[in-house]
């Protein structure tokens, strides 16, 4: 298919590995995902770590809330085991993890900001100025529900690209966008009609729904012309994409 679509594995190739993992993340480079996606937190020594929940309880060996607990603490438990006991030893993986990781591969990052609201500032300036140390700005997307925060983000660093995500449709879109100078629009699948993706992307904005798995759907996006796909399936949407 005659597409740009960048495909980015949501979580990591989360179909079929523990999500927000090095091992998922490691997978979705090796089938040549264009990108990753993972939620960022801070622990309550204020290191940015990369998990989705609130709580620990889903998706590692621990329970409670991961701002209650030091990033030390948070590294001895596993956040494979619940996936398949072969993963056992994979760990929550700190944002700095990821981005060295990053640093010598051609994948792009969109990297979820989540947290507390107050403490937006923090998790900003800590992400940000961690991204710039290992001069990964051209490889990053931040994104976040928190708009406010995403605000925050394009103003610390304006050359780093900034999205929102949304779960329910934006009245006039643009205008909002252009409000919050960001370029990308998250948007929960189905959200948006062809007409109206078709607009935005008319406008120069960088759509980019999620979460996607099922093929007629990833080829619908596809044909539309969105800017980037999130799915936990990335080798299908790649499939799909090479199609003739
Ligand atoms: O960034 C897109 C998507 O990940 C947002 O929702 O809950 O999967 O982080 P969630
Ligand atoms: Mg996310």
């Amino acid at each position: 298919m005659k597409t740009t679509c960048d495909i980015f594995a949501h979580r990591g190739s989360s179909i079929d590995h523990p999500e927000n993992t090095m091992a998922a993340f490691q997978a979705a480079f090796e089938i040549g995902a264009d990108g990753i996606e993972f939620d960022v937190q801070l622990t309550k020594d204020l290191v940015p770590v990369v998990i989705h929940d609130e709580t620990l309880d889903r998706t590692t060996t621990g329970s409670g809330v991961v701002s209650d607990f030091a990033v030390e603490q948070l590294k001895t438990l596993s956040a494979g085991t619940w996936f398949d006991p072969r993963y056992e030893n994979e760990t929550i993986p700190t944002l700095e993890e990821v981005l060295v990781w990053a640093s010598d591969k051609q994948i792009k990052l969109n990297i979820e900001l989540k947290g507390k609201v107050n403490q937006r500032e923090l998790l900003v300036q800590k992400v940000i100025s961690m991204i710039q140390a290992y001069q990964l700005e051209r490889s990053v997307i931040l994104s976040s529900f928190d708009h406010v925060c995403i605000k925050k983000a394009k103003e610390v660093a304006p050359e780093i690209d900034t999205a929102v995500i949304v779960t329910a449709a934006l009245y006039e879109p643009l205008a909002y966008l252009r409000s919050l100078d960001v370029e990308g629009y998250h948007y929960m699948s189905p959200l948006l009609l062809r007409e109206e993706a078709g607009a935005l992307i008319d406008a120069g904005v960088h759509i980019r729904p999620y979460t996607v798995n099922e093929q007629a759907i990833l080829r619908r996006y596809m044909e539309w012309g969105c800017t980037g796909i999130f799915t936990d399936a990335p080798q299908l949407a790649l499939n799909i994409r090479g199609e003739g």
